[in-house]
């Protein structure tokens, strides 16, 4: 295979342009101690069966407890909590220390306060280059009706406007 002619920072900039929603993806390692990562790869994939998928890159802290998982949860976040996203992204952070979680169907953590979550069990683990994608079959979820937060080009924006529209419909 040729060299790509654009550079990987190009590329990223170019992904970064595409709007979406932010999540926190949980899961628990072998010894039970929950682990989860911001992430904003989340997308739904089939209403029936119910599956959502969400990329998890090789090169993160948490790669063996999602490698070897059964289950996992993906917690969509509300406007005000970019913190936690900051939190969830960051090396080194105690980052359940401020959260509150619960357990529902599968035992991954559901972060309270959060706009909603999916709470899965795995469906399929496709190695995709440098990520991994979890498919997950949807056991549990929950809604609530605050706002989402959204990212866009590498920031946390609000998605009032959204969120309005959503309500009305
Ligand atoms: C808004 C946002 C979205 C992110 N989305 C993803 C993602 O979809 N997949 C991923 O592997 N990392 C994603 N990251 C990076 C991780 O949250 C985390 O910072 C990175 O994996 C380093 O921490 P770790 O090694 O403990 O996982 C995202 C970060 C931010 C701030």
């Amino acid at each position: 295979m040729g060299q790509p002619r654009f550079s990987q920072d190009d590329l990223r900039r170019a992904f970064g342009t595409f709007l979406t929603g932010v999540t926190v993806v949980t899961t628990r390692d072998g010894a039970g101690t929950p682990c989860g990562m911001t992430a904003n790869s989340f997308t739904s994939v089939s209403l029936d069966p119910p599956l959502v998928l969400v990329c998890i890159g090789k090169r993160s802290s948490n790669i063996d407890a999602f490698r070897a998982t059964a289950s996992f949860a993906v917690n969509i976040l509300g406007q005000d909590q970019a913190g936690v996203a900051a939190v969830f992204a960051s090396r080194g952070a105690d980052r359940f220390a401020g959260v509150d979680c619960r357990e529902v169907a599968t035992g991954a953590p559901i972060l309270e306060d959060c706009l909603s979550w999916f709470d899965c069990r795995l469906h399929q683990r496709v190695d995709a280059g440098d990520h991994l994608i979890l498919i997950g079959e949807v056991q549990e979820f929950g809604v609530s009706l605050s706002e989402p937060l959204g990212f866009c080009g590498g920031r946390f924006i609000s998605l009032g406007e959204a969120a309005r529209h959503r309500v009305e419909a």
